[in-house]
């Protein structure tokens, strides 16, 4: 498997803390950009997305730079290499898009990404990330709850995960000609997951539209579970009764559950959880059960092993 340990993350790799740019200085400059060359129904998704209203459940930690969260990526339909995903997804094409919502549910439709965009008010969630191999961020998204396009679907009583799955083209995805996954990436949660106000639908990130590396032009992100539960650049989220077949899950289960809370006391078999570097940082900080969402999320796993069901 390639999933690497922080401890093997050259130092190089890890860009220092005098990086760090300011939010405030960065939406200005990311403003003037937007208001010059923008085509119409560009600028109008870009205006709805720099107005987004800051949510209760942000952190007021430090963010991790632009430059890192846009360069420093897992993105294994473009690559396996942290760089790969900015070098080779600068190609994907993003619209047209559909996302089709279907299976156990009442309204099922498939959704233009602009109209998804618009139908829902935008926010703007800054979430820790913390990937399994042991590094962490602080991301500004934007995006909506999950749970708001849920209710619109009405879910059906059958209705017991949903699974969300990844664009399959190869011609545009050259990762997916190499056997890494059995693509396309697929991932699940189950449906009281899905419905928490913390699951987020990110259409952006940093005030402006979500770049090809980071997912676009929409994906998962769901604060309390290691980073690779967040699906990118989604086409299909499906209602089931039984629990989705992940794509981490077929390719090596014994290494990743299906629930893949952060746990510090649940070890990867490979490596220890217990502690993780924010990028930008030089020492390593404690990683937090739940990933320090426990407030708000722990009554949903109420009861469970979370050793069995890691
Ligand atoms: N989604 C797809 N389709 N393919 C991937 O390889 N990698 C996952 C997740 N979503 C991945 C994916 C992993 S391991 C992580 S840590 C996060 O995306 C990284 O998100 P970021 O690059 O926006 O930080």
């Amino acid at each position: 498997m390639l999933i690497r340990s922080a401890s093997d993350i050259p130092s190089s790799e890890i860009t220092p803390e005098a990086l760090y740019l300011r939010r405030r200085q960065f939406m200005q400059a990311g403003a003037a950009v937007a208001a010059g060359a923008l085509l119409p129904g560009v600028s109008e998704a870009s205006a709805r997305l720099a107005a987004a209203m800051n949510s209760r459940y942000s952190t007021t930690e430090p963010q991790t730079p632009y430059k890192d969260v846009t360069t420093y990526n897992n993105y294994y339909e473009f690559g396996t290499d942290k760089s790969d995903p900015a070098e080779n997804a600068q190609g994907l094409k993003t619209r047209p898009w559909t996302v089709s919502i279907e299976g156990e549910i009442k309204h099922p439709k498939v959704w233009d990404i602009d109209a998804l965009i618009k139908a829902f008010p935008l926010e703007e969630r800054i979430y820790r990330l913390r990937c399994v191999e042991g590094w962490s961020m602080v991301i500004p998204w934007t995006g909506f709850p999950l749970a708001s396009l849920i209710r619109q679907a009405e879910p059906t009583g059958n209705a017991k995960y949903v699974e969300f799955t990844t664009l399959l083209d190869p011609a545009q995805m050259p990762g997916q000609r190499r056997a890494v996954l059995d693509w396309p990436y697929v991932e699940g949660l189950r449906l009281d997951e899905a419905m928490h106000p913390l699951t987020l639908l990110a259409v952006g990130l940093y005030g402006q539209t979500l770049p090809n590396q980071n997912g676009a032009p929409i994906r998962l992100v769901v604060p309390w579970k290691y980073g690779f539960k967040s699906a990118k650049a989604i086409v299909r989220i499906r209602f089931t009764d039984r629990q989705p077949a992940t794509a981490w899950g077929r390719a090596a289960p014994s290494e990743y559950g299906f629930y893949s809370n952060v746990n510090p006391a649940v070890d990867h078999p490979r490596w220890s959880q217990a502690k993780e570097r924010r990028i930008g940082d030089f020492f390593k900080r404690d990683t937090l059960l739940f990933n320090g969402y426990g407030d708000q999320i722990a009554q949903l796993y109420r009861g469970m092993d979370l050793r069995k069901y890691y």
